[in-house]
């Protein structure tokens, strides 16, 4: 069996989305699949590199789509791709084959964000005839960086949930439901992310001598 990750974080290999999808590369792999890893952003950018994506598409038996969401949805060169896949595929196309899965992580603290770019997953895999393999979907993504050994607990839910999530892929079938919760577990409290996280920002206006305060609102009306 062959599968195909394709990451859609500008961040390249320092993105959450990279870290996440090296981990389920590694569960595929040790489950006897062949895993090929592609950046999106990074493809799309020649005509060249975007053949050999639409290509690998057409070649594998397994995608998966691991991207940070963005306004809701998906990243704009993530959604290109698609668009080209969905036209190349009123042409040529087998019907079931590929299936693909999605790994989705957001800035918010709650997995439910991602619940419509879940859906815009599952809708393009029914109706460009692919079969779609579930997803696994999960708040706080900001705490990952690049690195899932960092978290609390050194991130053993999520782990875990990339593990048994790569073992039914291999197998050929879709994401467990169990998977899929164990990972939308909250990785800590929501009030030390947050904390965290404003703290964070505080740093980087330090960084970059930002005047204004982190609440200005130039263009609010109230
Ligand atoms: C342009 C942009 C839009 C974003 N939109 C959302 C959003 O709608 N909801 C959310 O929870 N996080 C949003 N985020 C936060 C990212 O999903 C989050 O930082 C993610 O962990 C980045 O993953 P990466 O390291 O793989 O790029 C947005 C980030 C950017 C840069």
């Amino acid at each position: 069996m062959n599968a195909l990750i394709l990451t859609g974080s500008p961040k390249g290999r320092k993105s959450a989305s990279f870290a996440l999808a090296s981990k389920l590369a590694e569960g595929l792999l040790e489950n006897n699949v062949f895993v090929s890893h592609e950046p999106v952003h990074a493809g799309l950018r020649t005509e060249e590199g975007t053949r050999r994506l639409l290509d690998a598409v057409d070649g594998t038996d397994l995608v998966v789509l691991a991207f940070p969401l963005y306004v809701d949805s998906l990243p704009a060169p993530l959604t290109r791709l698609l668009e080209l896949v969905a036209e190349r595929r009123t042409r040529v196309a087998s019907p079931g084959t590929p299936r693909l899965a999605a790994i989705v992580q957001c800035g918010f603290p709650e997995a439910h964000q991602c619940d419509t770019a879940v859906g815009i997953c599952r809708l393009f895999a029914e109706r460009t005839g692919m079969r779609w393999a579930g997803a696994l979907a999960m708040g706080m993504g900001g705490s990952i960086g690049g690195d899932i050994g960092r978290l609390p607990g050194g991130g053993k839910h999520i782990l875990d949930a990339l593990k048994m999530a790569a073992e039914s892929l291999a197998k050929g079938g879709a994401i467990p439901v169990e998977a899929t919760t164990l990972f939308a577990k909250p990785l800590m409290p929501r009030w030390m992310y947050t904390m965290v996280g404003n703290l964070g920002w505080r740093m980087q206006m330090r960084k970059n001598k930002a005047r204004r305060p982190l609440t200005y609102r130039p263009y609010s009306q109230g």
